[in-house]
């Protein structure tokens, strides 16, 4: 809920209606399988970052599981441009969860018939200027045991969410989660190191992560810009051994890694790479956004 007031409005299964008006089945899907998906688009100066990215991977996850498209890309715009309107959002994001819909509770999926619930809300919050971003972050490595299909944007976040509060219990930001030795990504954005020979690396796309917007188009502008690039696995020993490491995701966009597991990264500064392509970043995602 959220504290400020006025209250938002929100878009629930058709309707838009005061977030305290809100509702959705106990039925629902989402609710009792985790059976939805969905996407977290940025919003700056009330305009969207990077929509048709968001777009294209709902997409995917939509037919990953076999899920109907509720309604069309502009339709959806035309939902998420009413709530930054109708909400006045100049800086933060927009979720937006897609369930199967609501039918009695069976592990058999519904009829194709049974229609999707869409919810949208907004979330007002500094993104430009975010103090962790400013700050950098400090991580701890925690076991990745979340299920193999992290490819697939849905809301089965329990563990990411235990993960940040471990991370916050041991007093740091976030969590980098690794799998048979290797950094698979940290708990909702992707990760990176810079190594001593000035490569950017990151993990390659597969079902072990999820396939980052932000990663796809940092990657790309890092291409234009000349860095040297390697998609493969790293560890934790790696990480520690680098220049510097960083993450990526729509709302932190290229945020410093400054410290792992108590160990200090690089110089323990927020590093030239990251400051760059976050620089970067922010001029041309940002800066194309609609
Ligand atoms: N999380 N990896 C995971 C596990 C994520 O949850 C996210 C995004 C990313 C980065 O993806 P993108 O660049 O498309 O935002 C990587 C969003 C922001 C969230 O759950 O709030």
């Amino acid at each position: 809920m959220n504290m400020s007031s006025p209250e938002r409005i929100v878009y629930v299964a058709g309707q838009y209606c005061p977030e305290s008006e809100a509702k959705v089945s106990v039925f629902d899907r989402g609710y009792l399988f985790a059976d939805a998906i969905y996407e977290v688009t940025c919003v700056i100066g009330g305009k969207l970052v990077d929509f048709d990215g968001h777009m294209a991977r709902l997409a995917r996850s939509l037919k990953e599981l076999d899920m109907p498209v509720p309604m069309s890309d502009a339709e959806l715009l035309a939902i998420h441009r009413k709530l930054v309107a109708d909400n006045n959002v100049d800086e933060g994001l927009i979720y937006m969860q897609i369930s199967r819909g609501n039918a009695d509770r069976d592990f058999n999926f519904p009829s194709k018939d049974t229609p999707p619930v869409v919810v949208m809300f907004t979330q007002a919050r500094p993104v430009l200027e975010s103090p962790l971003a400013k700050r950098g972050l400090k991580v701890i490595s925690l076991p990745d045991i979340r299920w193999g299909r992290r490819d697939i944007k849905t809301v089965q976040l329990l563990y990411p969410s235990m993960a940040k509060n471990a991370a916050n219990d041991a007093g740091a930001d976030d969590a980098w989660l690794v799998q048979d030795g290797f950094v698979t990504e940290a708990s909702s954005a992707n990760a990176y190191i810079v190594t001593a020979d000035d490569k950017i690396v990151t993990r390659s796309l597969s079902s072990d992560i999820l396939h980052g917007i932000t990663r796809a188009a940092v990657l790309r502008f890092a291409e234009d810009a000349g860095y040297a690039l390697e998609e493969r696995s790293f560890t934790i020993a790696e990480t520690l051994e680098a220049k510097e490491a960083f993450i990526t995701s729509a709302t932190s966009f290229v945020t410093s890694v400054l410290s792992i597991d108590g160990h200090v990264i690089g110089d323990g500064a927020i590093g030239p790479v990251s400051r760059r392509l976050r620089e970067i970043y922010l001029e041309k995602a940002v800066g194309a956004r609609i």
